[in-house]
């Protein structure tokens, strides 16, 4: 079935899920604009896929994001899709809590997505058209070990998904919420703890573009571990902790 999409943005797009899903895209028709800050990684994917160009970018930069897809639209017009997907991952125990990983993990994961919404809202908006993807995570549905680093910048995420749907209806786009379990990437692939229902980076790029053509707002997987953790969301917070202390001992 062809893609309602001809042009893309994806950030991240150098590994993982982001190179996964610009080379899914591509090789369905779909001319993939692909950012992330490694030059290299995203010249050796346009030259492994026709229909891929780089646009390297590091993220945190609100300039520097304003200019470079400014570029992009000059090139490809205002992308149909954009999958703000560019993340990073800390471990983190809040007994050696440190100011400079929260600020890193807060300044790629949410306000790198703040950088490149507001030119893409504007020249959407003038288009009249156009889907906006966040990446944010399961681990932004509750407090959870090892992330007070990274679990309040995936919750800052799914905030913000939500009030752009909201909004941004009006203005003919349209917004999901990208909500991963645990996938093999370089991201995941130091964790020394276990990952239950841990599937493959291709598998996850599948699913995404699945619910993406579907229009769902929220787009997450595996059903396992996000049924798990959903129901861990509507608990009260007191058996929510001691359930958690329980299954994590200090
Ligand atoms: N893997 C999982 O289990 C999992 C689970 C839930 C959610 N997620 C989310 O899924 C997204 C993709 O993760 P992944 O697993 O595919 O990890 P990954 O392989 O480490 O990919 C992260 C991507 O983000 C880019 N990036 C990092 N900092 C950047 C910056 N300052 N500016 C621009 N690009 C930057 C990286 O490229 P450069 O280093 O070249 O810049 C890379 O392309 C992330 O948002 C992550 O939080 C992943």
């Amino acid at each position: 079935m062809a893609l309602p999409w001809k042009t893309a943005w994806i950030t991240g797009a150098s590994t993982g899920i982001g190179r996964e899903l610009a080379l899914q895209l591509a090789r369905q028709g779909v001319i993939v604009a692909a950012s992330a800050r490694s030059r290299d990684k995203l010249e050796a994917l346009s030259h492994e896929q026709a229909g891929i160009i780089g646009y390297p970018v590091d993220v945190t930069d609100p300039a520097a994001v304003a200019e470079v897809y400014r570029r992009i639209v000059d090139d490809i017009g205002s992308p149909d899709l954009a999958i703000l997907n560019a993340g990073v991952w800390h471990p983190m125990k809040a007994s050696g809590y440190d100011a400079q990983r929260a600020a890193v993990s807060m300044s790629v994961n949410y306000l790198g997505i703040a950088n490149a919404l507001e030119p893409l809202i504007a020249t959407m908006k003038d288009k009249g058209r156009g889907h906006i993807a966040l990446v944010a995570s399961v681990a932004g549905y509750r407090g959870l070990p090892m992330a007070a680093a990274y679990a309040p910048s995936k919750a800052a995420v799914i905030s913000l998904a939500e009030v752009l749907r909201l909004e941004l209806a009006s203005d003919g786009l349209t917004v999901s919420v990208i909500n991963p379990g645990f996938v093999e990437t370089p991201m995941t692939a130091e964790n020394s703890f276990p990952m239950p229902f841990i599937i493959k980076a291709n598998d996850a790029a599948s699913r995404i573009i699945r619910g993406l053509t579907r229009n769902r707002f929220e787009i997450a997987f595996p059903w396992q571990l996000v049924t798990l953790l959903k129901l861990a969301r509507i608990l009260p917070y007191r058996l929510y902790l001691w359930l958690a202390r329980l299954t994590n001992p200090q």
